[in-house]
């Protein structure tokens, strides 16, 4: 008895298979626009706050550092404004930022050391989940340029050391 041959036996499993591809990358975007959006908001203090730090600097030298770890942050702002364009078409707007207070100059190296090391981690695991090439390499050059800072504020507490 003829019976007709499906070709394509699968078909529907696939055809669900990709629509399910297609949601979870959907999904990954629609999370992400919200935590690029701190993620703007977060560097852009972040270069504030260095500059401001900058002017509490002990030696030429510490200054310089500070100032370009202003200028990386400025960057890595963005660096994520340009991948929220390209994913939703718009700008974001950020909040005015909070006003800077620093009490104590070796304090606010020290806080800066964790939140370095935590940011590190945070961009780490972001690019872990990077769906495309682009998004791995904007967190991944991010997260080194953390690193880069975490490590370089050992060089601040020396300066400091020198400060007489
Ligand atoms: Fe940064
Ligand atoms: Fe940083």
């Amino acid at each position: 008895m003829y019976r007709s041959y499906n070709y394509y036996p699968n078909n529907n499993y696939n055809n669900n298979n990709y629509s399910n591809y297609a949601n979870n990358c959907n999904a990954y975007y629609m999370d992400l626009i919200p935590r690029l959006e701190e993620y703007i908001q977060d560097e852009l203090q972040d270069s504030a706050y260095y500059y401001a730090l900058a002017e509490l600097a002990p030696t030429e030298r510490a200054k310089d550092i500070l100032i370009e770890f202003g200028m990386d942050e400025a960057k890595h702002a963005k660096n994520f404004q340009r991948a929220y364009y390209m994913i939703t078409g718009r700008h974001f707007i950020p909040k005015p930022l909070d006003p800077i207070v620093i009490e104590d100059y070796e304090d606010a190296l020290k806080i800066r050391v964790l939140a370095e090391t935590k940011d590190y981690e945070k961009y780490g695991k972001e690019y872990l989940m990077a769906p495309n090439k682009y998004l791995q390499d904007l967190f991944f050059n991010t997260r080194t340029g953390e690193a880069k800072h975490a490590m370089r504020i050992a060089i601040l507490f020396e300066e400091e050391g020198e400060e007489d």
